[in-house]
């Protein structure tokens, strides 16, 4: 059996464009170096989040070179070559056999970028397919970010608007607090509310889950009654279902009369896997006030107004429609600790006794694990790539080759930080 030997870590500098965030920050390290794990950085890699390679020198990180870092047992980034196409490619040549590597892959958007990651004969982990389940909560990349992205969203828009957010009253006048109305009211949409309600807006919300009405109110909106029967509207996972185009035209009809007269809408509706639904028309922009703004947060998808563009701001009519598709980029800091932190709860999920574990049984481990052993292991994105059923020789099983070696003072689960998703 081979000797145990501590697993090492790799972070590269991020290579796709504007990214500036970083997959780990110095602040876990104390907490993967108990789980038996160093760190090794490529120069550079934090600067743009604001970590320079010194902090991470102090708390024990070796710094490298990219081809150092992918020298490592386990690779983390924010955008592997799944979801960073283009500049991430010649990260291909670099991974190896057997090699762990994690971060967003786009594997539903980029099966065949996945099947060529496979081919290196690494195991891929997407952490955008990280189930919403509580035990999975500290993992959930994708709540952490769109926390930021909320937050951002509504900062743009104050930047961006004419008038100021809060009520004033002054010896120069009164001035009449900012109407921001929030549609879609999850992780992202939340936050939104949050951040506006601090800024001293009035804020209206609405979502299609009438089940969101009380965290709405409790954050500081005012939750938007519409006549129209949403009651079929949550699937069992608590997620949105895709409403039929009679259900949405309703909708945009009675949505009209909001928007009219709102200073500002943040959009985050989204149905896991489908285009975003179109809430706002060329119409309705119409109706618009001039100097509002529209931050649309499904511009990726599609877009919630008809008039998005993906990361472009337009003007319409007075209007502006901001459709920035990488906000959390844009507060690199703090989208990087909480990505770090979901990192870090991911990795030490994964190894257990010293070792990878692929148990896939594991809700988490199955339905994250791309791929391994040179296979497409996901079923559905094996069907994605008309790649039939799994070979079962192939498949994950057990313990992989790789040991952690055992270290002190790592029995009281130090290695799992704390929830860092709200
Ligand atoms: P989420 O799934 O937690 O929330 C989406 C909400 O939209 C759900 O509450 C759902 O019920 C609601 N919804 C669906 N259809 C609706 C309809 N017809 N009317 C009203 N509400 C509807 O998703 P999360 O994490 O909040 O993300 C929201 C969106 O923001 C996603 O598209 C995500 O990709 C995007 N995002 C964009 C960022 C950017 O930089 N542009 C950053 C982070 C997230």
């Amino acid at each position: 059996m081979a000797e145990d030997r501590k697993l090492t870590v790799g972070v590269p500098t991020e290579t796709f464009p504007g990214e500036a965030r970083v997959a780990l920050v110095p602040g876990v390290l104390q907490a993967l170096s108990k789980a038996g794990i160093d760190t090794i950085v490529e120069s550079g890699a934090g600067v743009a989040a604001g970590f320079p390679d010194s902090q991470f020198e102090d708390k024990g990180a070796k710094i490298g070179s990219r081809a150092d870092v992918f020298d490592a047992d386990i690779v983390v980034q924010v955008q592997t070559f799944g979801s960073n196409p283009n500049e991430g490619r010649s990260d291909l040549a670099l991974m190896k056999k057997d090699q762990v590597v994690l971060g967003f892959t786009d594997p539903l958007g980029n099966a065949a970028g996945v099947k060529e990651m496979a081919g290196t004969g690494a195991t891929i982990l997407s952490v955008e397919l990280m189930p919403r389940i509580t035990r999975a909560q500290s993992m959930d990349v994708l709540s952490s970010q769109a926390t930021v992205g909320g937050y951002k969203a509504v900062v743009l828009a104050a930047a961006t608007m004419p008038k100021m957010f809060p009520m004033l009253t002054t010896a120069a006048g009164t001035i009449r607090p900012a109407k921001v109305f929030v549609i879609g009211a999850g992780v992202a949409g939340l936050q939104a509310i949050a951040t506006a309600k601090r800024l001293g807006a009035v804020v209206q919300a609405y979502d299609v889950r009438a089940a969101v009405k009380e965290q709405v109110v409790s954050v500081g909106a005012k939750f938007v009654e519409m006549e129209i029967d949403s009651a079929d509207a949550e699937d069992k996972g608590g997620y949105a279902k895709e409403m039929g185009e009679d259900f949405l035209r309703k909708q945009r009809e009675l949505m009209t009369s909001v928007v009219e007269n709102i200073d500002v809408v943040i959009t985050t509706a989204a149905i896991p896997g489908k285009r975003s639904p179109v809430l706002i028309t060329a119409e309705m922009v119409g109706k618009m006030q001039p100097g509002s703004v529209i931050v649309d947060l499904a511009a990726e998808r599609g877009g919630n107004c008809e008039l998005t563009k993906a990361d472009e701001t337009i003007v319409v009519n007075g209007v502006t429609i901001m459709g920035p598709t990488n906000l959390p980029a844009t507060v690199p800091f703090h989208a990087s600790s909480m990505y770090a932190k979901n990192l870090v709860t991911f990795l030490t999920h994964l190894i257990k006794d010293g070792a990878f574990k692929w148990d896939m049984e594991d809700q988490i481990t199955n339905e994250t694990l791309l791929a391994r052993g040179g296979e497409v292991v996901l079923p559905r994105l094996r069907e994605a790539l008309g790649l039939g059923s799994s070979d079962p020789a192939a498949a994950p099983e057990g313990t992989a080759d790789l040991k952690v070696a055992p270290t002190e003072g790592n029995s009281n689960g130090a290695a799992k930080p704390e929830n860092a998703t709200t």
